[in-house]
């Protein structure tokens, strides 16, 4: 069965940011990754979140009828992702029909079997999160996440029985201590759930006309996050699999969405007898002056799009994932962003393959035969280097399975350090003043294989300026797979160019 990623479903109420395509990155570089390694593909959701009263409101504060403003809001989210190389498989939207029917046919089955009733409940709301919060959970009085002041809401409601599905959440976590990355969220979740009996969970909203409808009680609408969370089924079915996909189903969400993930999904789906998703990845957030970067701070609002006509689409999610680890939080200036392309990708990486393939083409006419290397007979410092980066490439396979990308862009880097030290040493370029053609054709053999096996290796994180450089070396990324192994194959090269140019300093 088909491995599938999914990002979280972004709310339309504006623009999309620099946050939102961070998760769209993440689940890029796992997809080709997969591609790369297994040959398969793997499907890769996302969508948006188009219901609720915040989406509402925004419609009304912008003067916009509400279907135009979030078409409006929806198309830039479907625009994005081609922009930034991700490769998405389902788009799904709240407001198709045919997730509609789906939700409304889950809340029948969940009020059948007594798990949803009608209730009344009163309780601190955040109208930024769309959801209560208790007393201490809050600081001053303010969402911990918004920082605004929360009201207080007593209504009718249906309900959830949460706290049905506590044992068997404690028993799935105890089971499978891993379901969450980082694995220390499994433990506080577990925490959280032993602690005592769970609230029954407000699942519908009076006086917010704009979502999915209570079947039969048109005055309650179904709260958004029961929406958004069985989204992802929704998507699995427009893509043609059933339910069991979910099983195989990672979730990339930011920190900020844990608890409806690690909590409320997978209890509604054991409620709804439905299998329970292989993992959430989560991730930290980024912040721009240190404040988180948030739809409600218009500040912080950084465009992708914007972002990567200075940066290119490989340079920006190069920079993001080797900047912070994954689950941290990380703080983003422009110019730290340019340094650390400008050093990897343009130094370290594009001028290399320039520099040799240059000579390759002067002094060898493009062409370098494997026979003339005698791989036994290899100088000390070429064995060693092949022998170095094998191990590294294999330690970057590890990384990528453990959705480590940080440590893989770190190694990755240092693994071209070394390879740009190892050309240094042997200045092939002092061919002119009479190295033996023989020294300079085993640098610029080995070379060009180890860049072969860094651009393959490098490619779910810098998918276009891998492809074009080992294009440049005759391979077509399309039919290549991973090398764990540097095997010295024959260079040919026609052309070589500047696969980089360096970013101007802000
Ligand atoms: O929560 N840094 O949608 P949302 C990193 N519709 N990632 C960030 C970020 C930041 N500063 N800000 C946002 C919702 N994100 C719901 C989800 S899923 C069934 C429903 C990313 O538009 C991160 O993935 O508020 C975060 O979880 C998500 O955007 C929240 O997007
Ligand atoms: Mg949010």
């Amino acid at each position: 069965m088909t491995n599938v990623i999914t990002t979280p479903i972004f709310y339309v109420n504006g623009a999309p940011h620099l946050g939102h395509a961070y998760s769209g990155y993440l689940a890029d570089v796992y997809k080709r990754f997969r591609a790369l390694v297994y040959d398969e593909s793997c499907l890769l959701i996302t969508g948006t979140d188009e219901h609720g009263q915040k989406i509402l409101e925004s419609a009304v504060r912008s003067k916009t009828d509400i279907n135009l403003f979030i078409n409006d809001k929806v198309q830039a989210f479907k625009t994005l992702w081609p922009e930034l190389g991700v490769q998405t498989d389902i788009f799904v939207r709240t407001t198709d029909e045919q997730h509609q029917n789906l939700i409304q046919s889950i809340w029948n089955d969940l009020v059948e079997k007594g798990d949803i009733y009608l209730g009344y409940y009163q309780g601190l709301y955040c109208l930024g999160c769309e959801q209560y919060y208790t007393d201490y959970e809050l600081q001053n009085n303010c969402c911990p996440i918004h920082k605004i002041p929360v009201e207080i809401r007593s209504e009718e409601t249906y309900l959830f029985r949460l706290d049905a599905y506590r044992k068997q959440l404690i028993a799935f976590y105890h089971r499978s201590p891993d379901f969450i990355t980082p694995s220390h969220y499994s433990q506080d979740i577990l925490d959280y759930l032993k602690q005592g009996p769970l609230e029954d969970l407000s699942v519908s909203r009076v006086n917010v006309p704009w979502g999915i409808k209570v079947p039969n009680h048109q005055e309650h609408t179904i709260y958004v996050w029961i929406d958004a969370l069985f989204s992802y089924l929704s998507a699995l079915k427009k893509a043609g699999y059933d339910q069991n996909a979910l099983t195989q189903t990672t979730h990339i969400i930011g920190k900020d969405i844990l608890k409806f993930h690690a909590i409320y999904w997978p209890a509604l789906l054991l409620a709804a007898k439905l299998p329970l998703p292989k993992k959430l990845l989560v991730h930290g957030w980024w912040t721009i002056n240190e404040q988180k970067i948030s739809k409600s701070n218009p500040e912080t609002l950084i465009s992708p799009n914007e972002l990567i006509k200075k940066l290119t689409s490989d340079g920006l999610r190069y920079a993001l994932f080797r900047q912070k680890k994954i689950a941290k939080d990380g703080n983003i200036t422009h110019s730290d962003l340019v340094e650390v392309i400008n050093a990897d990708l343009a130094n370290n990486f594009a001028n290399l393959v320039k520099r040799n393939h240059t000579i390759i083409l002067k002094y060898f006419s493009g062409s370098i035969d494997s026979k003339l290397v005698n791989q036994a007979t290899l100088s000390n410092q070429s064995q060693l280097i092949i022998k170095y980066c094998e191990q590294v490439i294999n330690e970057i396979f590890h990384f990528y399975k453990a959705f480590d990308f940080y440590q893989a862009s770190l190694f990755w880097k240092e693994a071209l350090d070394y390879c740009n030290r190892y050309f240094h040493q042997r200045s092939p370029w002092e061919i002119s003043k009479g190295k033996s053609d023989i020294s300079v054709q085993e640098t610029c053999l080995v070379t060009s294989n180890l860049v072969r096996l860094l651009a393959i290796a490098a490619y779910p994180l810098i998918p276009t300026l891998a492809s074009q450089v080992l294009q440049e070396l005759g391979e077509d990324i399309a039919t290549c797979q991973w090398q764990p192994t540097c095997d010295l194959k024959t260079v040919r090269i026609k052309e070589t160019r500047s696969h980089f140019k360096r970013l101007v300093k802000p």
